[in-house]
Formats: C-alpha cells, sequence, structure tokens
C-alpha cells in the first residue's frame, strides 16, 4: 500500500507575510488528515519561516532545486546539505520549467537526485513530454529516456528513495488537465519501465501526478491504481484549494 503524497509546489510565489499565512491555513485545515502525507515546497528563502511553523507538526517541508554539487565556489547555488538543515524531506528535481528554461538535462538531474538522497531526503523526480511530443507519438519515448537515464547513472536501487511526478508539460498552469485515464496510462508505463529492473521497487515507488490538478479534478484522478499522490502548483497557493485536495487524497487511500 503505497501513502498518497499531496505535495504543493508554490514555484516562485509569495511574500513573507502570505507564505506565513498560507501555512497556518493549511495547518489548520489539516488536522483531520492522517492517511495521506502532506507537503510544502517552498521557495529557498521561505525555508527557515516555513520550519519554523511546522515544527512538529506532520505537514513535511520540501524544496523546488539543489545544486549538482556538495559545497564551494558555485555562486547562487544552495546544497543539499543546506536544505536538509532547514528541514527539507523532500526536494524537487528535474521541474520542466528548470529542463526548459535553465538548461537542466537528465545527467543535470541525475546528480541532483544522488545529492538530495545522500542527505537522506527523498527527490521528486519530474518527467514528462510536450504537446508537440505527445502529438507526434513520442510520449512514450520521452518518459522512457528520462527514467532510464536516472536508472543508468544512479542505478535502479537509487529509485528505492524517489518519489516520481508524471507531469505533462501542456497540462502545467494551463487549465489542461490529463483525463484519469491518460494519467493512469502513463503511471503505468512508468511502473512498468521501472519494474523491467527490479518489481518490488516499481510497486513501492510513489508516482504523483502534477498538471493543473484542482479541488474539482483530484478525487477522480487519485482514485486511479497507479496515481499516488499530486504535485501541485498554482491550486496549492490557496489554503482552501490545496486542502481540498488533501481530503481527496485521505479519501483515496
Ligand atoms: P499547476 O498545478 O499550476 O498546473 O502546476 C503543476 C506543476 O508544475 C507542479 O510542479
Amino acid at each position: 500500500m503505497r501513502q498518497p503524497l499531496i505535495a504543493g509546489n508554490w514555484k516562485m510565489n509569495g511574500t513573507r507575510s502570505s507564505a506565513e499565512s498560507l501555512i497556518q491555513g493549511v495547518l489548520e485545515g489539516s488536522s483531520g488528515i492522517a492517511k495521506a502525507e502532506i507537503a510544502v515546497c517552498v521557495p529557498f528563502v521561505f525555508l527557515e519561516l516555513a520550519q519554523r511553523l511546522l515544527s512538529g507538526r506532520s505537514i513535511r517541508l520540501g524544496a523546488q532545486n539543489v545544486c549538482t554539487e556538495a559545497s564551494g565556489a558555485y555562486t547562487g547555488e544552495t546544497s543539499a546539505e543546506m536544505l536538509n538543515e532547514f528541514g527539507c524531506r523532500y526536494v524537487i528535481c528535474g521541474h520542466s520549467e528548470r529542463r526548459e528554461y535553465y538548461g537542466e538535462t537528465d545527467a543535470i538531474v541525475a546528480k541532483k537526485l544522488a545529492m538530495v538522497a545522500s542527505t537522506g531526503m527523498t527527490p521528486i523526480l519530474c518527467v514528462g513530454e510536450t504537446l508537440e511530443q505527445r502529438e507526434q507519438g513520442f510520449m512514450e519515448a520521452v518518459i522512457a529516456g528520462q527514467i532510464d537515464a536516472i536508472i543508468e547513472a544512479n542505478g535502479i536501487e537509487s529509485f528505492g528513495q524517489v518519489a516520481i511526478a508524471y507531469e505533462p508539460v501542456w497540462a502545467i498552469g494551463t487549465g489542461k488537465t490529463a483525463t484519469p485515464e491518460q494519467a493512469q496510462e502513463v503511471h503505468a508505463f512508468i511502473r512498468r519501465r521501472v519494474a523491467a529492473h527490479d518489481a518490488a521497487i516499481a510497486e513501492k515507488v510513489r508516482i504523483l501526478y502534477g498538471g493543473s490538478m484542482k479541488p474539482s479534478n483530484a478525487a477522480e484522478l487519485l482514485a486511479m491504481p497507479d496515481i499516488d499522490g499530486g504535485l501541485i502548483g498554482g491550486a496549492s497557493l490557496v489554503a482552501e484549494d490545496f486542502l481540498a485536495i488533501c481530503q481527496a487524497g485521505e479519501t483515496a487511500v
């Protein structure tokens, strides 16, 4: 049985005060949620605030990026050890926005995953195809390539400490959601890809869906057998919406 994980990806949004009220709102509304795991992946500069607010509570803290290197002359970067010190449990790696706008390749993403795992935190590996790739019939090849690159670089055992997020690029921030059947098909494909190397790890690995997940579609997505949670962008910025999705995760168990 895989515990659902509902993780908010705030991206580059918020102010100190809005971050504080959002976390307070999520804390207040989540007391009845015990079966689903909840996480908020906040911008680096809000980590200390979030760590303080979440201290002693069950909501996990996450970051959205990490440096490939452990320490040293890498101006502007943040190490896995620093994130770990600030109480992060999760680190999003290889989000399509980072792949597209910051040139992150599969090789870079693999190094980030290894860094995160080396500190005991859990990376959330994002994969997903563009609309063009889907329309040209390359969806499976793209996803397989993204997964296989990590297996080749870090070994299949590394998937023992990873969550995967399937985020079709065409569904991110567009209001267009993959249908539950479309998402399930890709999630099952990802699980089979991992299972070809290690069936036990494939059975355990959590595969989250991300891309315009919202209160109105969360329950039907989370009801699918291979959808083990959500990585939520826009809807995670409104406590009430995020909590409704968390509640859907709770009910899906
Ligand atoms: P939206 O939920 O805003 O579509 O973003 C999804 C996402 O990119 C989460 O990482």
